[in-house]
């Protein structure tokens, strides 16, 4: 991971960039930009992406099928949260893959993948990390629920490390995925995640679900009970926390 590095200024999203150099790139190709014109987040939202922050992208080569490809998410999430957490700070993972400290989003992941007929061609794991940037030009809502490395810590981020230590603890991540059972994978998310046993609501494009959160599966779906009883799963959507 991140031997053939391509460094851009400014660039629309490095998970576009990522996409339009990925069949002629090498697995484990790495796209940073300090800033980020047309970021986007997931289920459309765009990402705000000034100078300060991190914006990469991953381009992945992995032999598993389309119905795992989600797995990868899940090893992002838990890459940056064991970073976080060996700089100090409290940062957990809130289903499916926002990574928090103090209740607030300090990095957010987009995985999009490119596949034909059942065989993926790449993944693009895309993560964003408000780490010096300032927040004070969000809007309103995203300011209230968002935070920044520098706030939490007190002090500038030295963003080359921080990078450095993602791409190596992610290619440790990447190596397990693909030598040992993802089970272990899972218990580490578990770990590290704030989300299973809380009350959540979760809203996808088509319904809404609200209940105790109980379980992951091993795709990181969410098993959510509802009131009557009845478990569902759910695949994504966005979640939040009754309080
Ligand atoms: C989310 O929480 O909605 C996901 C945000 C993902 C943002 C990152 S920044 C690098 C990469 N390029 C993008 O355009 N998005 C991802």
């Amino acid at each position: 991971i991140g031997r053939s590095v391509i460094y851009y200024d400014e660039v629309d999203s490095t998970n576009n960039a990522a996409k339009r150099i990925a069949r002629e790139s090498d697995d484990g190709t790495v796209v940073i930009s300090r800033i980020q014109k047309s970021g986007r987040g997931r289920l459309g939202r765009p990402w705000i992406s000034p100078d300060g922050g991190i914006w990469l992208s991953i381009i992945i080569k992995p032999k598993i099928s389309l119905a795992h490809a989600s797995r990868l998410t899940i090893l992002a999430g838990i890459t940056v949260t064991k970073i976080m957490r060996d700089m100090g700070v409290d940062a957990v993972i809130k289903w499916p893959n926002d990574v928090l400290i103090n209740k607030k989003k300090v990095c957010g992941i987009l995985t999009e993948l490119n596949a034909e007929i059942e065989q993926i061609e790449y993944v693009i794991v895309g993560i964003g990390i408000n780490a010096n940037n300032e927040i004070g030009d969000f809007t309103e809502e995203l300011r209230k629920n968002s935070t920044t490395l520098k706030q939490e810590t007190g002090k500038p981020v030295n963003r080359v490390e921080l990078v450095q230590d993602i791409l190596s603890e992610f290619e440790q991540q990447y190596i397990r995925f693909n030598t040992q059972p993802f089970s272990s994978i899972l218990d580490e998310w578990i770990e590290l995640s704030d989300t299973l046993g809380k009350h959540v609501t979760i809203m996808t494009p088509t319904r809404m679900i609200s209940g105790k959160a109980i379980a992951i599966t091993e795709n990181g779906s969410l098993i959510v009970r509802k009131a009557d009883g009845i478990s569902e799963e759910v695949i994504g959507g966005r979640c939040m926390y009754e309080i």
